[in-house]
């Protein structure tokens, strides 16, 4: 796939479900009673993989539409035992492990060649506090979950990750007595948020946050915002080429996820968000971006759940403004799809940008000029095609991806809508 260098990036947009919450909304639903119909589902490689792992359970999943589906829930301890392909899904088989760990049974969990070398002992150490029987293989997938009576406890992981989080409040749906996560640095909470709406008893406080055991869950509805992670690299496109005008709708706001409108705003680039609203707890709004003279910033750990998944975008975003950006904190990029550390570092570089990489983040320094372009290899990361893709539309000769397919992992059809918005 070639990407051609853009006179402006301009239109109005939506972009696919959120996959966060859509992972959520299928597996919160199967643990409910009755029905739940997902609106604005986000269809893709990762989601498809839990709407399978949900039928391999015993949950009945109805496509009713592209980006509509009915799931039937079993309730809270209903699922059927068995072996599930979490394929490349992380957010999937760390939820997942959360939710069998007080289950009836025995189940299997395994993944693709990627998923594989990602660490699961963070997920497996807590629930096994708990009380859970959960085993790795050396810390990895294939896992081995057996249900088991599990007991409430205060945890404070070690990263700072919603996944983690996430799967020990869904282990503490089946426990007995409160479970508590305490988070120094907080993380997204579309768990908590769509818990709450199926009813769970959940307490969020400035630094730490509990479930208190369910009797049943009832979420009949969940409307799921489009995905801000999908919009990013649109975004950062209309912050890179001079004269672009882009504005997303329907787009989610949840403000553990937009960091990097922040980022956009102080680095220069015009930022306006408006026709905000909330349904199911998550927040709306229409997000426009117009350039600017893009100045150097600073990131540090404290801020990078904020944007994880968008850092890469960042560090293209640091090449193209004035002085040294530095991004620290963000070790837990290497042990991503790829070690996207040096997947960033590896792939701007040689389209020339001045880009070095550290043990945990990186150092750009920039300069309010295209980069010449070239070949930017995803390694089946879809972050990085997309990633690539921008590059080129911001470059003098464009960018060839290789791999570019991987960008159906978490959107479906990106290069299609890059292409509407795009003038040459
Ligand atoms: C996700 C959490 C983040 C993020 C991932 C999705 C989630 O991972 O990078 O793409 O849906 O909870 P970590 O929890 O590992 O930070």
């Amino acid at each position: 796939m070639r990407v051609e260098p853009a006179a402006a990036v301009v239109g109005h947009v939506v972009v696919p479900g959120d996959k966060s919450i859509s992972h959520r909304a299928v597996l919160i639903g199967a643990l409910g009673e009755g029905e739940t119909r997902v609106s604005g589902f986000g269809r893709s490689g990762d989601t498809q993989a839990t709407v399978d792992a949900a039928r391999a359970l015993g949950v009945e999943v109805e496509d009713v539409a592209d980006d509509e589906l009915v799931v039937r829930g079993v309730g809270l301890r209903g699922l059927r035992p068995g072996s599930v392909d979490c394929r490349n899904a992380g957010t999937l088989m760390r939820l997942l492990t959360g939710v069998l760990a007080g289950q009836d049974g025995e189940f299997t969990l395994a993944g693709d060649e990627s998923l594989t070398q990602r660490p699961m002992e963070r997920v497996a150490a807590p629930l096994r506090r708990m009380g859970a029987d959960v085993e790795t293989t050396d810390g990895h997938a294939p896992l081995v979950v057996r249900g088991s009576g599990l007991h409430g406890v205060e945890i404070e992981p070690e990263v700072a990750s919603a996944q983690v989080k996430s799967a020990i409040l869904l282990a503490g749906l089946n426990a007995e007595g409160p479970t508590t996560v305490v988070e120094r640095i907080s993380t997204r909470d579309h768990t908590e948020l769509i818990l709450e709406a199926a009813g769970a008893r959940v307490r969020s406080r400035a630094a730490s946050v509990t479930v208190e055991p369910a009797g049943a869950l009832r979420l009949e509805q969940v409307i799921v915002p489009g995905d801000f992670s999908s919009a990013a690299p649109l975004l950062v496109a209309a912050a890179l080429v001079p004269g672009s005008d882009l504005t997303i709708h329907d787009l989610g706001v949840n403000p553990h996820r937009t960091g990097l409108l922040a980022v956009l705003e102080r680095m220069g680039a015009r930022v306006s968000v408006f026709n905000r609203r909330r349904a199911g707890g998550e927040p709306f709004a229409s997000v426009q971006v117009q350039p600017g003279e893009l100045v150097a910033t600073e990131i540090g750990a404290d801020e990078v759940p904020g944007l994880v998944d968008e850092l890469p975008l960042v560090a293209l975003l640091s090449s193209h403004a004035r002085g040294e950006t530095r991004v620290s904190g963000a070790g837990e990029l290497r042990v991503k799809e790829t070690d996207r550390i040096e997947a960033v570092t590896d792939g701007l570089r040689p389209l020339g940008a001045r880009i070095h990489s550290l043990a945990d983040g990186w150092t750009v320094r920039g300069v309010p000029a295209r980069l010449r372009g070239g070949r930017v290899d995803a390694r089946g990361d879809h972050r990085i095609a997309m990633l690539g893709a921008v590059a080129g539309l911001a470059s003098r000769e464009g960018v060839a991806i290789e791999g570019a397919d991987t960008a159906a992992i978490s959107f479906p059809g990106f290069y299609e809508l890059l292409e509407s918005v795009t003038r040459r």
